[in-house]
């Protein structure tokens, strides 16, 4: 096992209080893990939207107006956040903040509790903030054991895409629903979510903004997909959510006429099956949760074309692993934890290092949330290659 170094690096974001981002490697000292802790060498952590809202505080990522200083091995990163964006980002002015949601490593120290002892030279999966770092210390509770031979690659990506699909599910079954509509359904979350879905027996509306998105997932076996691009959008949604029965929605899109659109596609195939008129429309209630942010404008919703029995509200992984309790939650770990080479597994378009990934270029091209384009922060890649 490779000795342990004193000092390492983690990617930082700071927001100025005169609205200048400024990314940057930070050396911190290695903690030695408490009892109950482990010291994991950190060596896959995916780059997911939710690291990029914490990492770019909404700054604007034009590669015209992105600055490069610093060296090679210690680039720093500057951008200017718009001042109107600064109003509810007060409690992080001038602090600077290691990013990091998930990743993967090797247990390379532990404390003295026979539970962190048993980690030793194990191979973890790890939520716990921080992990675009070289090391990180957490407590044993926060690592979820990958067996023996697994890649650190293949277990990046085991908590916060997995989980939420699976949290999405549940919330579908705890609230009386049985088919669900996704937006930004060819997202790395969204093909998991259709793989659940195909496994499960769950009629699944998937809705893309492109038709090579809709091609994506027919190809991997999605029954319904319908094309936000195309003439007849609102009709093919018609028809899909009419075919499923579906009552609820998850969007990860946020801004503009999406939400609305599906909440009155959902009433429109409710009101075809009312056998009496109401003017408050069906009494069946329509739900759209807002998980995502990828459009940040406003959401628009048509008020008068779903009745009155909906509701539009956000859904967070943390609040609903809160809510769900301990038993539920080791359940969908297990899952991931058992299949996470096919159902839960994630591609990467390109594997970077810490240096790397504050790059102009990178972040140009990370930063857009595409198709099929996610990053790997590698952290003990070689910092200058
Ligand atoms: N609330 C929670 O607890 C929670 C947890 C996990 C994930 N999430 C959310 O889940 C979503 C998917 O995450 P991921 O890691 O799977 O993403 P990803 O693999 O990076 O994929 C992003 C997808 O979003 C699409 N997209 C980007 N901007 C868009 C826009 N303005 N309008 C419509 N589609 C757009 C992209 O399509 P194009 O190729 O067309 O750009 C791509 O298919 C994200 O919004 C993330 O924040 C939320």
């Amino acid at each position: 096992m490779k000795a342990v170094p004193h000092t390492a690096l983690q990617i930082c974001s700071l927001l100025k209080t005169n609205g200048e981002l400024e990314l940057s490697l930070a050396e911190f000292e290695v903690p030695q893990p408490a009892d109950g802790e482990v010291l994991v060498r950190v060596e896959a952590a995916p780059i997911n939207p939710s690291d990029q809202v914490l990492l770019f505080a909404s700054a604007d990522l034009d590669l015209n107006t992105l600055r490069a200083t610093g060296s090679a091995s210690r680039p720093v990163v500057t951008a200017q956040v718009p001042t109107g964006a600064l109003g509810n980002m007060a409690a992080r002015l001038g602090l600077s903040l290691p990013i990091g949601n998930e990743g993967c490593g090797v247990v390379v120290a532990a404390g003295h509790s026979p539970a962190a002892q048993a980690l030793l030279g194990k191979t973890v999966a790890v939520i716990g903030g921080s992990m675009f770092s070289q090391y990180r210390t957490v407590p044993v509770e926060m690592c979820l054991v990958l067996p023996d031979g697994t890649e650190p690659a293949d277990g990046a990506s085991s908590f916060v895409n997995p989980l939420t699909a699976l949290g999405l599910v549940e919330t579908m079954r705890s609230e009386g629903h049985r088919a669900l509509v996704h937006t930004a359904a060819a997202s790395s979350l969204g093909q998991m979510l259709n793989r659940i879905c195909l496994e499960d027996g769950i009629d699944l509306v998937n809705v893309v903004r492109k038709p090579e998105q809709a091609a994506l997932l027919r190809s991997q076996g999605a029954k319904l997909v319908v094309d936000t691009s195309a003439p007849d959008f609102e009709e093919a949604l018609l028809a899909a959510i009419d075919a499923t029965g579906a009552t609820i929605a998850f969007d990860a899109v946020g801004g503009g006429r999406l939400a609305g659109q599906i909440l009155s596609a959902m009433e429109a195939s409710l009101a075809r099956k009312m056998t009496a008129f109401s003017p408050y429309g069906s009494p069946r209630h329509k739900q759209v949760y807002s998980y995502g942010l990828l459009d940040g404008g406003p959401a628009v919703l048509e008020r008068g074309r779903f009745g009155m029995a909906w509701s539009f509200c956000g859904w967070l992984l943390t609040y609903f692993l809160e809510k769900a309790g301990a038993e539920t939650v080791q359940r969908l770990k297990q899952r991931v934890a058992s299949n996470l080479k096919t159902t839960f597994a994630s591609a990467y378009t390109k594997d970077v290092s810490l240096a790397q990934a504050l790059s102009r270029e990178e972040i140009a091209i990370y930063s857009k949330r595409a198709t099929a384009a996610k990053y790997l922060v590698c952290p003990n890649k070689d910092l200058c290659s």
